[in-house]
């Protein structure tokens, strides 16, 4: 209820700042000489990567809801290579880009060149990701990361029939013990280890009460870290599990997944080891609701995804970014949890949900975010 209060207040701040970007008119463009289309002057968005969907619905969102506000958008991706990513923040500050908005790839190597964006006075939002080790950075818009590893963490539970989607633990639950991997996303995004002490602070007692078992013995965060949230990085290490621990004939119940593609990698590495669906197929988490994987939950493949409504996250950035350039100041729910090293980096979080097979519906189609013969056509 309260984050639909807020969204509303979001869009409603995004249109009246959309309008008097509109009206302020031809200023702006012709003080930077850059921008083409819209009046509102050049913002640049940095996106990480164009190989996981996700990024592209967010690039999509971003910039055309930073169009409809009347700027003219630079939108560029860096197909997870740093250099590339730094060098066209560079190039968005050499064309005079009023605002940038960033998804890093690895949060800690854009100390320099947002030094140069400091030194020309362009404000700089981290998109989904934090900007680390600078005080370069002004507003952070995201998810409640620690959130979304606790809802990973119970959507695996829930999939072994010990608690309900909300963690409420089942009456009668089986007493296991379930076999369990654990993966965690790319070291260098700050967004992983969120994920991953949400996830395990809420496993560690049914670990504790040997409930869940990892066989493995895997359980530091660097040791089931995936860099770049690479899935076949996952599938490799996915097959060394099955060969160094499972060939004595045990199996593997579940697997805690912090993101989609990192959830296809262990598929492929469990179809290739002999493993099928049904029966004695392992509960798998994953993160984004990614098409392909919102239809390998049909198929019984994955068993949860975790939504964060990439249409949501954009209209708080261009918020943010709006705000920011109309010299108001930004939305923010949380000033405390989010520390790049430097500084505390106000953050505006939203809220993620569960999606199982049972609610794609529900949360999917209903929202508009895919059709249904998207999902099942
Ligand atoms: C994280 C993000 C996740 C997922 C992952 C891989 O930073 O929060 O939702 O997209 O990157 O792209």
């Amino acid at each position: 209820m309260k984050i639909k209060t807020l969204l509303a207040g979001v869009a409603a701040g995004a249109m009246v700042i959309g309008l008097a970007a509109c009206s302020s008119g031809g200023s702006g463009a012709s003080s930077t000489g850059a921008a083409a289309a819209g009046d509102g002057g050049l913002i640049g968005v940095a996106m990480p990567t164009k190989s996981s969907e996700r990024w592209i619905q967010d690039g999509d969102a971003v910039k055309s809801q930073l169009e409809d506000a009347g700027y003219t958008v630079d939108l560029q991706y860096a197909e997870d290579d740093i250099p590339t990513q730094v060098s066209q923040i560079e190039n968005m500050i050499t064309k005079g880009a009023k605002a940038l908005i960033i998804a890093s790839i690895d949060g800690t190597t854009l100390t320099s060149v947002l030094q140069e964006a400091a030194d020309n006075s362009i404000p700089v939002i981290a998109y989904d990701r934090l900007i680390r080790d600078t005080p370069n950075v002004d507003y952070y818009a995201s998810f409640d990361n620690y959130k979304v590893g606790v809802q990973q963490a119970n959507s695996v539970l829930n999939g072994l029939g010990l608690v309900g989607l909300d963690g409420t633990p089942t009456s009668g639950a089986p007493a296991g013990p379930f076999n369990i991997e654990l993966f965690a996303g790319s070291p260098d995004d700050n967004n992983a280890s969120f994920f991953w002490n949400g996830a395990i602070d809420t496993l560690q007692p049914y670990i504790d009460k040997k409930i869940l078992v990892v066989k493995s013995g895997q359980t530091a965060f660097e040791q089931a870290a995936t860099l770049r949230w690479d899935g076949e990085t996952a599938q490799k290490r996915m097959e060394n599990i099955l060969t160094s621990t499972y060939s004595d004939g045990s199996k593997v119940n579940a697997v805690l997944s912090p993101y989609d593609g990192i959830s296809r990698g262990i598929i492929s590495a469990l179809t290739d080891a002999g493993y099928t669906v049904g029966a004695g197929w392992p509960v798998i988490s994953g993160q984004d609701a990614e098409l392909d994987s919102v239809k390998a939950i049909v198929a019984g493949e994955q068993y949860a995804t975790i939504f964060k409504d990439t249409r949501n996250l954009a209209k708080v950035a261009v918020d943010m970014a709006t705000a920011l350039l109309q010299g108001n100041t930004p939305q923010t729910n949380n000033t405390k949890d989010y520390n790049n090293g430097v500084k505390v980096v106000p953050a505006y979080l939203l809220e993620s949900q569960i999606v199982v097979k049972d609610n794609i519906k529900d949360v999917l189609v209903t929202s508009g975010y895919y059709t249904d013969a998207e999902i099942n056509g």
